[in-house]
């Protein structure tokens, strides 16, 4: 007798969490879509709320360029840090011509680790940043197996998909901090949300800025920090130059610009989002299966890209 009461209020205590659990989904998808089309956007611009400048890293292409683009048109100065001179400065120009704006470019290849950050440091030392865009990653050239991907890509990935966003939130965070406001927004993807075959290593890497996020608002939103989680699913960039039906893109995966509009649109408001109305849906929606469901269906996804690659290979020789 006892021993089914302990298991009915133990199914219950698991029914009622499992309901907030869904229910939050349900609420942070709303919240982080459609709130800020309802909050008045110049009640405080950016540039009040942290501070006259931001950093992105990885701006030379992809979300990052279209992201720093949108923080111009929001009044932003701007470091630009990626690893090719004549596209930083290609990307400076093209923002200092439409938007009235400073930039400062700074060179650094985050797949080379420890060595690039005392000059990053030294770049940004008199430069009072309010925003931090932790948004340089990199993928596997195509869909393939760990042992496939060669050592030197395996290192790239850690040194950049978390190096990176470990080290320049270290690095610009103390100044932040001493006057109590900032902001620091960490891309990750909508491939933390499971383990996933064929981009493993990839796929973790997000798991882990998920978690160095996560913790980390906690860490420093009582000290006026506000930190954001921001996780694309598919956008159409280079980073998918493996299937032409991504770069192709549609409603689902939207280009570049289109999403870093309704994602910055989000900054400062909604602590974990996908950053696209779109994704918000599909990301709400995939939740809803157990891990091990996802896993099997992104492995399966992941299969079908390489059978493209290897045809679109094939047909290129
Ligand atoms: N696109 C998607 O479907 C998607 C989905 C989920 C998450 N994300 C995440 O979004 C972020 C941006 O991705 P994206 O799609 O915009 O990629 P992208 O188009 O390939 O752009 C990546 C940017 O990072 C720079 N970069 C790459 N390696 C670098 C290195 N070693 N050192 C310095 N800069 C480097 C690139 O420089 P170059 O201009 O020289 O190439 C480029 O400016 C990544 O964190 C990615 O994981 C993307």
């Amino acid at each position: 007798m006892l021993s089914v009461l302990a298991l009915s209020v133990l199914g219950a205590i698991t029914l009622v969490f499992g309901l907030i659990d869904s229910l939050k989904s349900v609420l942070e998808l709303v919240s982080s879509h459609l709130m800020p089309y309802f909050l008045p956007s110049e009640v405080e611009p950016l540039t009040k709320k942290f501070g006259p400048w931001a950093v992105v890293t990885g701006s030379t292409d992809g979300i990052g360029k279209q992201y720093a683009a949108e923080l111009a048109r929001r009044g932003c100065n701007l470091v630009l840090i990626s690893r090719n001179l004549d596209k930083l400065r290609a990307v400076a120009s093209e923002i200092e011509k439409q938007h009235s704006v400073k930039t400062k470019i700074v060179v650094a290849d985050f797949s080379k680790g420890a060595e690039v950050y005392a000059h990053i440091e030294e770049e940004l030392k008199d430069i009072p940043l309010g925003i931090l865009v932790n948004n340089v990653g990199i993928n596997y050239d195509y869909p393939m197996t760990v042992c496939e991907v060669p050592t030197s890509k395996a290192w790239d990935l850690i040194n950049v998909n978390i190096g990176a966003v470990t080290l320049m939130t270290k690095l610009v965070l103390p100044r932040m901090v001493a006057k109590g406001r900032g902001a620091v927004v960490n891309v990750s993807s909508g491939s933390e949300l499971q383990p996933l075959p064929l981009m493993t290593i990839y796929a973790a890497t997000k798991a882990y800025v998920r978690s160095l996020t996560l913790a980390l608002r906690e860490e420093y939103a009582p000290k006026g920090i506000y930190v954001q989680h921001l996780a694309p699913l598919f956008v159409s960039t280079k980073i998918n130059a493996f299937s032409q039906r991504l770069l192709d893109g549609n409603l689902l995966v939207p280009d570049a610009g289109t999403y870093a509009r309704h994602a910055v649109a989000s900054l400062g408001r909604v602590n974990n989002t996908t950053g696209y109305w779109v994704h918000g849906i599909q990301y709400t929606l995939v939740k809803i299966a157990p891990e091990w469901l996802r896993t099997k269906v992104g492995h399966h996804l992941n299969r079908q890209f390489r059978e493209e690659y290897d045809q679109n290979k094939v047909k290129a020789e």
